[in-house]
């Protein structure tokens, strides 16, 4: 899986060519594309459509209703802040990775009964950062980590060397991507 993952809210549908087009100039070939906007599940196919090579994925998806649009529309990953069984059920069918957000030992406890072995650890920042991370790795050896929330250009090292982490998230990536492609002009 790619270990960077941008977290990309697409407010207005001619926005998204040009954010992709600037995160895969920066060398990122990734993008979660938020259900926090109407237009996500038509950014994620137009996406789909222009960036065939992307992983184009949906993020914040909190029910079975989003995920079946966001699969619709050819998502390749599910992300969601917290734990959907529903949504968890629709991914393992259509055979698409799912990430839920877990931060207890009880949430992950419930991914691991769903067969999920890599979840989000989100808000990062907040539920103790790395150091939550190498705690949780010692009574569940078999789980990954995506932290996302907080994670930024200081700490994006810290969390990558750690075996655990599988990749990371944030909203930073596309600022930076945006920032560097706003210079080159
Ligand atoms: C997410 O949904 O994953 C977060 O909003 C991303 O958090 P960040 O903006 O701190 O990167």
């Amino acid at each position: 899986m790619d270990k960077l993952i941008p977290v990309v809210v697409i407010k207005e549908l001619n926005e998204t060519v040009r954010i992709l087009s600037a995160l895969k100039k920066d060398g990122i070939n990734c993008a979660e594309i938020t259900f926090r906007t109407d237009c996500a599940a038509e950014a994620i196919a137009l996406a789909c459509k222009k960036f065939p090579d992307m992983n184009v994925g949906a993020g914040t998806v909190i029910n079975a209703k989003q995920c079946k649009e966001a699969l619709a529309a050819g998502a390749k990953f599910i992300v969601s802040p917290g734990l959907s069984a529903e949504v968890a059920k629709i991914c393992k069918r259509e055979d698409v990775p799912y990430y839920p957000g877990c931060v207890t030992p009880t949430e992950i406890m419930a991914a691991l009964e769903l067969g999920i072995t890599t979840v989000k650890f989100f808000p990062a920042n907040i539920y103790g950062g790395l150091k939550a991370l190498k705690a949780l790795s010692a009574p569940f050896p078999q789980v990954k980590f995506i932290p996302t929330g907080g994670v930024n250009r200081d700490n994006l090292e810290e969390f990558l060397a750690f075996e655990k982490v599988a990749a990371v998230g944030g909203s930073f990536f596309v600022e930076d991507a945006l920032k560097k492609s706003n210079e080159v002009k």
